[in-house]
């Protein structure tokens, strides 16, 4: 079966061509990236504008990567959930046209469910059951993956998202955007125990994240900073950077652990954007290797938004009979625990 999945849910415009859920024949990113650098963040009516112009060859793209034509497909994955609505709707309504023209089905796939199934890109997939934690500039959740389509919500972000802390933070330290990748570089000339940034591990059993006071700790840090005010000598952005990812990454390790336990499970799965952190892969590799548990990580562009991983849930929901109509709507937020299991 060979599946084409598009994703538009942010700032970028992808599509991806997927054979037996697994085997990837292409994935095109046309990234948004140089258009939303100058205003530090994602501008949604630009985004939106962005991939009514690249839809078309994206896709196009792919297909050709691929070597394949539209009559070849068994198969269209498209994202609807969640994510900015105008984004989403380009997405889906161009979707809708192939499967109409085409009359080939069409999966209405939700976004987390995508970022997930993304580690079965790779040639080495955990067995069920699994943990998963998706981390990005949206989400920051953390699931025991009984199988495809069944997945059971154990704690999430009460407020920002890991990726978005990344991205707040380094806008304040004048690093530009996208945050994430910024803040790793700067942080390799830092020193991470310079700072105590604070920690929200919040009760001793929750498995749910807070991380807007580490963004305000951090933000009011740095303007003390500019202002001389703080106590220590010759303070780098590099200290400050450093100090707030190892914040992020201490809560992150140890709340994936607890869930880990919590489950009984051997394996753990990271995804989604902030997943590419090289300091982040390597605390969690070392973390489990104490405990005896396998670390997966999808490679760093199937980590980020793309077509391929929406083929993959596209292949499953398909596969299991599941078909969405041409009234199919767009919804800005979609939980995972709304999904239809499989
Ligand atoms: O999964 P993704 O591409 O899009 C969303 O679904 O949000 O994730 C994007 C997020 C951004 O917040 C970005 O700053 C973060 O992932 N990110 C990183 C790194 N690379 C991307 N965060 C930390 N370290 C990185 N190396
Ligand atoms: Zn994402």
């Amino acid at each position: 079966m060979i599946i084409l999945g598009i994703d538009t849910s942010c700032d970028d415009t992808s599509a991806g061509v997927v054979e037996g859920g697994c085997h990837v024949l292409s994935n095109v990113v046309q990234s948004q990236v140089r258009l939303h650098h100058p205003h530090g963040g994602v501008v949604p009516e630009l985004a939106s504008r962005e991939h009514l112009r690249n839809i078309m060859p994206v896709v196009q793209e792919s297909l050709s990567q691929a070597k394949v034509q539209m009559a070849d497909l068994d198969g269209i994955a498209v994202t609807v959930g969640p994510g900015l609505v105008g984004s989403l709707l380009v997405g889906l309504y161009y979707a809708k046209g192939l499967t109409y023209v085409y009359d080939i089905p069409m999966a209405a796939i939700n976004h987390l469910e995508g970022h997930i199934l993304s580690i079965f890109l790779e040639e080495v997939a955990p067995p069920f059951p699994f943990v998963a934690l998706t981390v990005s500039g949206g989400h920051t959740s953390l699931y025991h993956v009984e199988g495809y389509g069944r997945y059971a919500l154990m704690g999430q972000s009460l407020d920002d998202a890991a990726g978005e802390a990344f991205d707040k933070v380094a806008k304040i330290l004048g690093l530009g955007y996208p945050g994430g990748i910024a803040i790793e570089d700067s942080s390799r000339d830092g020193l991470k125990d310079r700072i105590k940034f604070p920690r929200a591990y919040l009760s001793s059993e929750s498995l749910d994240f807070s991380f807007s006071g580490l963004k305000t700790a951090v933000s009011l840090y740095i303007k003390r900073w500019h202002n001389n005010q703080v106590e220590a000598d010759n303070v780098t952005p590099s200290d400050i950077a450093a100090s707030f990812q190892e914040a992020v990454i201490d809560v992150l390790v140890r709340k994936v652990l607890m869930a880990r336990e919590k489950t009984g499970v051997s394996s753990v799965v990271v995804a989604g954007g902030v997943a590419c952190n090289k300091r982040l892969r390597a605390r969690l590799l070392e973390a489990a290797s104490g405990e005896d548990v396998e670390v997966y990580y999808p490679r760093p562009e199937y980590c980020t938004d793309n077509g391929a991983m929406i083929a993959v849930a596209g292949y499953h929901r398909l596969s299991s009979g599941e078909r969405a109509g041409l009234s199919m709507d767009v919804r800005s937020k979609f939980p995972i625990q709304d999904l239809t299991p499989l």
